[in-house]
């Protein structure tokens, strides 16, 4: 088949990567895609919100899959238009996409479906928002409604806190149109953990977990990222909490969904509590996550591209077996330009990127990257590259990629040494 990849970060590297391999994949394109996915997929100059030209793309080339990467087009209605032009999609409605797209939704569904998950409120004013947060304990979570970039969550300590940070997002200061509506909850406590399911509107394929590290600094310490590594399977899991993740978060989730008449198709990415060996929802997302993804490729066994076509066609109950987990531990490390998340340098060059990759169980994923007319590789964003390992254990998965990170040359360039540390 021939399949577009929409998307240009470290995730869509690592899809364009495995549906490559794919013995069904006979063409792949990938839109825009960056300077490593082109070893992988023809690139094409369309941006991910230009839905017009990605349609007449998919038409033109007879495209017969599309895959989504990321949250923004489906939001946007990429979904529907590709579904309207009779183009399979694997991706969610926009309507379904509010899952992520509007918190205030995706915990209204909570609510009505017995999903558990924070204490919470939804307030547009400010003085009704300020009642909640005095009511309420401490600490407190303020988030905005509408997509941020993963930036919209801010955990407060104080009350006065709070009701800065809800001040600053209803008047549309801080996120401007994501922030006209605000959820504050409670806070949990626990520990951390991805989990990523396939579903086709009715059937769900439960894929595997992954722990992220979002804090830019050693120790989960500092301000928070898209996330500076990866590693998968979580330590912590087991057949019990999976079993909760799977019956009292994703399964009435998408049966919530099926009955609000807008199925969701595509991956459901909940980001999960643990504490005590109890799992709670903290937010669901629309795609795999980044650099979970990265991770989580290097493990899969199986046709990627026939399992996500059966996901855009309703099928996905044919090839429940036609995918398995590989028992070896997955890490990425994510390099980022320095002073990421704040304000950092484009267009530095990298070099020893081959080197990288010729480590054993090693493969550097791009994010942020481009070519400049030298044919050099320079950086042209905050998280730039995705070195990912696998080995029969952590600590061997996590030893053989810094020592590939150990021979990339950079430097304007920074990365946590610590990745995994909460499974070692
Ligand atoms: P979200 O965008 O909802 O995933 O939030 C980003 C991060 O904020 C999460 O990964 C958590 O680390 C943290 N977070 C969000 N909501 C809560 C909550 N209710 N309690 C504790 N931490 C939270
Ligand atoms: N790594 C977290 C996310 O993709 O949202």
């Amino acid at each position: 088949m021939k399949i577009l990849l929409v998307g240009s970060g470290g995730r869509e590297h690592a899809l364009a990567w495995k549906l490559a391999q794919s013995d069904s994949c006979e063409a792949l394109y990938c839109a825009p895609g960056n300077a490593g996915i082109e070893d992988s997929a023809i690139c094409v100059p369309i941006k991910v919100d230009q839905i017009e030209e990605l349609v007449n793309f998919a038409k033109e080339k007879s495209i017969d899959l599309v895959v989504v990467g990321p949250e923004n087009p489906l939001v946007d209605g990429l979904g529907d238009a590709m579904n309207a032009a009779n183009i399979n999609v694997f991706g969610s409605s926009a309507k379904a996409a509010q899952l992520e797209g509007s918190k205030g939704f995706m915990k209204d569904l909570c609510a009505k479906y017995n999903i558990p998950t924070a204490k919470y409120g939804r307030f547009t004013e400010l003085d009704k928002a300020q009642k909640f947060i005095e009511s309420a304990g401490l600490p407190i979570v303020v988030k905005t409604d509408g997509l941020a970039a993963g930036k919209g969550v801010i955990i407060c300590e104080t009350e006065g806190q709070a009701i800065e940070a809800a001040r600053d997002m209803l008047s549309g200061d801080s996120f401007g149109a994501a922030g006209h509506e605000v959820i504050i909850e409670e806070f949990l406590e626990g520990e951390e953990v991805s989990f990523f399911a396939l579903a086709d509107g009715k059937t769900i394929l439960p894929l595997t977990s992954a722990q992220d590290h979002k804090r830019v600094g050693e120790g989960d310490t500092g301000l928070n990222t898209g996330g500076m590594g990866a590693y998968s399977p979580a330590h912590f899991m087991n057949d019990d909490i999976e079993r909760q993740i799977i019956e009292n978060l994703i399964e009435p989730t998408i049966a919530g969904m099926a009955a609000e008449g807008c199925p969701f198709t595509g991956v459901l990415f909940a980001g999960i509590m643990v504490k005590d060996g109890v799992a709670t929802l903290l937010e669901h997302n629309v795609r795999f996550g980044d650099p979970e993804c990265q991770a989580i490729m290097m493990r899969l066994q199986g046709d990627l591209a026939q399992i996500l076509l059966a996901g855009s066609q309703g099928r996905l109950d044919e090839v429940k077996d036609q995918i398995s987990w590989s028992d070896d531990v997955a890490i990425c490390v994510v390099m980022a330009a320095k002073g990421y998340p704040a304000a950092y340098e484009k267009n530095t060059i990298i070099k020893g990127i081959d080197q990288a990759n010729k480590v054993k169980d090693v493969h550097v994923f791009h994010a942020g990257t481009a070519k400049d007319g030298d044919g050099n590789i320079i950086s042209v964003g905050g998280r730039v590259l995705g070195v990912t390992a696998i080995g029969s254990n952590i600590a061997k998965a996590q030893e053989q990629a810094y020592r590939a990170v150990d021979l990339i040359n950079w430097d304007q360039g920074f990365c946590r040494r610590d990745i995994g540390w909460r499974a070692l």
